[in-house]
């Protein structure tokens, strides 16, 4: 093998094997996992050192909570406290659909977890290895998306490597499926609040469960405290609701995008050529990262439906696309969970 490519090779040291994942969590660290949504950063939730490494790692505030990962319904009843109108949804699950719940006091799980609130967010990941994982663990899986706080969420296990300069252990998977964070849900004093829209449209749980969802208000008393105003954010700027790029523009199309000379000149990325929102949520953040990697100074974002899955993908589209506080120096993508 020629020396450059071992050097290139070698700098990625750190992709486990599945019975290396589960000693690493065992031991109290963190480890990276592909889930159908986005990679997560896992760590053992009813271990409080190895809940603070996932903080540390991610540069996340303390304020901020985690969703906790479970292999089964059965390993979620011991955690959070489920009314009727929950135990309505467990049916999505195993899915792309987390649910904000009351803390059962003997849970067993991390004050830090819960960010010191008295609900827990859980989840049962529609992605069998994950479920694997934490069975194989014995105990819930506290996991954020597995990027610095702020930056775009990873789908690839190589984004995970690229994100955290090759230092955290990824537990080596497929690109995730559907390539944008799970539907969160707060279901509190028998209503559903949609605290996040993700993978599973509103619309879809209300007709399939005959459940009514209400979406969270400026005024509403729960809120995800992560949901911040910008976040999922790219280097470079982005410019929304685009008919076409503007020279020095990257461009980031859906349905049919026509020709154009930043798209000849390969500035371009097209989101789903067919219009489809499931292949569009799927390709989001990967190809914003990649036109992010492009240098281009700012990325022109083609107008997206909002009804189903479009809800979430312009939801993060507003986000990356808010004025930030702060733009770190790095690249590609930067700054907030
Ligand atoms: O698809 C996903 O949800 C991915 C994969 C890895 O499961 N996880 C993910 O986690 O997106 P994270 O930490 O990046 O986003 C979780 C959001 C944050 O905005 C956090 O504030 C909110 O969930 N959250 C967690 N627990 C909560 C709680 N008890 N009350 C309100 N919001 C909560
Ligand atoms: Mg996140």
């Amino acid at each position: 093998m020629p020396a450059s490519q071992k050097t290139k090779q070698s700098q990625f040291h750190n992709p486990v094997s599945f019975e290396k994942a589960v000693r690493i969590l065992r031991a109290g660290k963190v480890c990276a996992f592909a889930t159908e949504t986005v990679y997560g950063l896992g760590a053992d939730a009813t271990n409080c050192d190895a809940v603070l490494a996932i903080y540390a790692t991610k540069q996340r505030p303390r304020f901020n909570p985690l969703i906790v990962h479970c292999a089964d319904l059965e390993m979620a009843h011991k955690i959070a406290l489920f009314s009727p109108l929950a135990e309505k949804l467990t049916p999505l699950w195993p899915g792309a659909m987390t649910l904000v719940l009351p803390l059962k006091p003997d849970a067993g799980v991390c004050d830090l977890v819960s960010a010191g609130l008295k609900t827990v967010g859980v989840r049962i990941p529609g992605h069998e290895q994950a479920r694997e994982l934490i069975k194989a663990l014995g105990r819930p899986l506290a996991a954020p998306s597995a990027n610095p706080s702020g930056q775009l969420s990873p789908t690839s296990s190589a984004q995970v490597r690229q994100m955290f300069d090759d230092k955290v252990p990824v537990l080596e998977g497929e690109p995730s499926s559907a390539g944008i964070e799970s539907t969160i849900l707060s279901v509190i004093d028998n209503r559903i609040v949609q605290l996040r829209p993700g993978t599973l449209p509103r619309e879809e749980i209300e007709q399939k469960l005959r459940v009514k969802i209400e979406l969270v208000t400026k005024n509403s008393k729960i809120a995800a405290p992560g949901m911040l105003a910008s976040h999922y954010a790219p280097r470079a700027q982005l410019r929304l609701e685009a008919k076409a790029p503007e020279p020095g523009e990257a461009f980031l199309g859906f349905g049919d995008i026509g020709a154009n000379e930043t798209i000849a000149k390969n500035l371009a990325k097209n989101l789903s050529t067919a219009g489809d929102l499931e292949e569009a949520a799927r390709n989001l953040f990967s190809f914003l990262y990649q036109l992010d990697a492009s240098g281009a100074w700012r990325i022109a974002v083609a107008p997206i439906p909002s009804a189903g899955l479009g809800e979430a993908i312009n939801d993060r589209l507003t986000r990356a696309a808010a004025p930030r506080k702060k733009i770190k120096d790095q690249a590609p993508g930067i700054t907030g969970a």
